[in-house]
């Protein structure tokens, strides 16, 4: 009889591709993917703790399986992720939910299997979190879910210690892949038929630094080399280490997408210095002159955090004028979230939440009108679509241009995986409505 597993996945990009890996150690176990949690014969939660609401969000969900369990005693549970890796949560968790089988860190990922066989050997729950600065895991077959896009980490973890982030507690310091064994990844993925491949790290521009490996501009002009049509991304670049070199290999190589995401978090120059980010507003907008001089039509994504300690109402009026400063074409903005063990839990100057609360909705206003504003100018236009997806509850095919934005259209056939042209009929929020056109 087959033997299924599920997994929930929290938090980023990182954490996406990190379930595909555990999709792919469960697979090669001989464990098929289920749609619901019920049927499965492991569940596994893969966590994160970016913001309390996130960490929040997956002890909600793994407090509901206590019925679920109670009634199917065979069924594993395994909880991974960053969550795990924070001090003394491993703990926590299993005091508060004892029915979790297995509890791994973001470091133990590779050690799923023998965890799973100890837990058949033992009763009491299996517990592996390595506080290590973190390895390199070479070799296992991610089960990719997300075709015609891949993802490819070429760092793990990071060095930048911004004052109100958790990620280098529970990621561990920077390591960078080889670059042969990330462009290998990149041809064996074209040749499979992937049309889009995104390079992830929590800070690409700093790939292989202090090593003799390529640097990230000359891993880029590589993988855009390899034969074939498709896109290439990167997620996130830090300003400080965004280059003018990776502006201009952008500009050069037109299977990279005109697309940067480049979080700034404040405009203001006391709270970037608060946050330890290492630039000052002006700063940015110089590296944003300096990518836009090479890539005129590039289209700036960022990151902007509300209510860090001691922001004053000045500070948040900067960060509004740096957004109509930059223009950009979307942003994520989260309200600034303590994370015990940061430097920044220990400040003085919590902002109340009813402050931060009004700032957020401020700032999701002016970057919704801009976004708006910028999506309306592709009304007319015809754009190239790489299709990802059919959305059922509309009944079209959707995809994204090269600058990210999301386009529906009808079609006959499945179009998934191919690149089309639309023509782009209206325009609501970020996403566009078109037709299949010739032109
Ligand atoms: N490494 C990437 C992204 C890290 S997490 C980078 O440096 O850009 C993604 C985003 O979450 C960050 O850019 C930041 O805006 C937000 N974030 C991180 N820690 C946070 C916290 N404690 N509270 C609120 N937002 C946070
Ligand atoms: Fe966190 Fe800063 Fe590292 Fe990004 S660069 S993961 S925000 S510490
Ligand atoms: Fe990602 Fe959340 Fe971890 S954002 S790196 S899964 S803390």
């Amino acid at each position: 009889m087959s033997k299924y597993f599920h997994i929930t996945t929290y938090g980023c990009q990182m954490n996406v591709h990190e379930s595909e890996k555990i999709a792919g150690i469960l697979s090669r176990m001989g464990y098929k993917a289920c749609d619901n949690i019920e049927d499965s014969d492991i569940a596994v939660f893969n966590t994160c703790c970016i913001r309390e609401n996130a960490e929040n969000h997956a002890f909600g969900n793994i407090g509901m399986l206590k019925k679920l369990k109670a009634n199917k005693r065979d069924m594993l549970i395994a909880v991974g992720g960053c969550l795990t890796q924070q001090i003394g949560k491993a703990d926590t968790l299993h005091d508060k939910y004892p029915y979790v089988d297995i509890i791994f860190g973001t470091h133990n990922l590779n050690e799923l299997e023998e965890l799973i066989n100890k837990k058949r050997r033992q009763k009491k729950a299996v517990i592996e979190i390595e506080d290590s600065e973190g390895g390199i895991c070479e070799g296992e077959k991610p089960l990719r879910t997300s075709y015609p896009n891949a993802w490819i980490n070429i760092t793990y973890g990071c060095n930048n210690f911004c004052s109100y982030c958790i990620v280098p507690y529970v990621r561990g310091r920077e390591r960078s892949r080889r670059s042969e064994d990330i462009i290998k990844e990149a041809e064996e993925l074209i040749a499979q038929g992937y049309k889009e491949l995104t390079l992830l790290g929590q800070n690409v521009n700093s790939y292989a630094n202090g090593t003799d490996d390529l640097s990230f501009p000359e891993l880029l002009k590589k993988i855009a080399d390899i034969e074939g049509k498709f896109r290439l991304r990167f997620m996130t670049s830090h300003p400080k280490d965004f280059s003018e070199e990776l502006a201009r290999v952008i500009a050069e190589n037109p299977k990279i997408c005109r697309a940067v995401h480049l979080p700034v978090q404040s405009g203001s120059d006391s709270v970037l210095k608060a946050m330890n980010r290492k630039y000052t507003a002006a700063d940015y907008i110089k590296k944003i002159e300096i990518l836009k001089k090479y890539v005129p039509d590039c289209a700036v994504t960022t990151d902007l955090i509300v209510g860090f300690p001691n922001e004053s109402e000045e500070d948040f009026k900067a960060t509004l004028s740096l957004v109509k400063q930059v223009g950009f074409a979307s942003a994520f903005t989260f309200v600034y979230s303590k994370r015990e063990g940061t430097v920044a839990a220990k400040m003085d100057g919590q902002i109340p939440e009813e402050v931060s609360k009004r700032r957020i909705m401020e700032l999701i206003k002016l970057v919704n009108a801009q976004t708006r504003e910028q999506t309306s100018h592709y009304v007319g236009k015809t754009i190239e679509i790489l299709c990802e997806d059919y959305d059922e509850k509309r009944g079209k095919y959707l995809g994204r241009d090269e600058y990210g934005r999301m386009a529906y259209f009808s079609s006959g056939e499945n179009k998934k995986g191919e690149f089309v042209r639309v023509k782009v009929g209206s325009a609501n929020g970020m996403s566009l409505y078109g037709e299949l056109t010739e032109e």
